[in-house]
């Protein structure tokens, strides 16, 4: 079996946590299609979100992980992508409920607000469990197809 490719990306904030995170992957066995930013020089954020979201939806990768300082401003970027459910995570259990109840496809982290475990415990988690379906795929469903009515009850 062909191994599987992740995409990442962060800003300048998160470049630091980006190299520990693609050595974390790398020695999880996934291949790595990093798509920057390649220093701490200043960036903006937008552009890599929008850079891994096109390579989890145009096929390129199978999942993509996205850092920044907080996390925040990559992930609004990449849920604009139709297709994409970019989670931030703070926690393992997060990471892992993501992808069970939300069928998140991208893992987002915030540098300036976890440490190197954590994120590395996030990415284990993410990439390790499936989606529940179930319950979950009615939910799941009107993420992809938003609707803005009042809820009925
Ligand atoms: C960069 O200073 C910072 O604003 C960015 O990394 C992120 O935290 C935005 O949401």
């Amino acid at each position: 079996m062909s191994r599987q490719t992740i995409a990442i990306g962060a800003d300048h904030a998160g470049f630091a946590l980006k190299t520990a995170m693609v050595d974390e992957l790398k020695s999880m066995g996934f291949d790595v299609l990093d798509l920057g930013t390649s220093s701490e020089a200043s960036v903006d954020y937008p552009d890599y979100g929008y850079a891994v979201a096109r390579a989890v939806t145009g096929g390129a990768a199978f999942r993509g992980v996205l850092i920044c300082g907080t996390g925040v401003g990559i992930s609004i970027a990449a849920n604009r992508h139709p297709g994409i459910r970019a989670a931030l995570c703070t926690h393992g259990v997060m990471a892992r409920l993501a992808r069970e109840h939300n069928d998140a496809n991208v893992l987002v982290l915030g540098a300036r607000i976890i440490g190197t475990e954590i994120a590395r415990e996030c990415v284990r988690q993410f990439l390790s469990v499936q989606y529940a379906g179930g319950r979950h795929d009615a939910r799941v469903a009107k993420l992809t197809h938003p609707h803005f009515e009042e809820p009925a009850e």
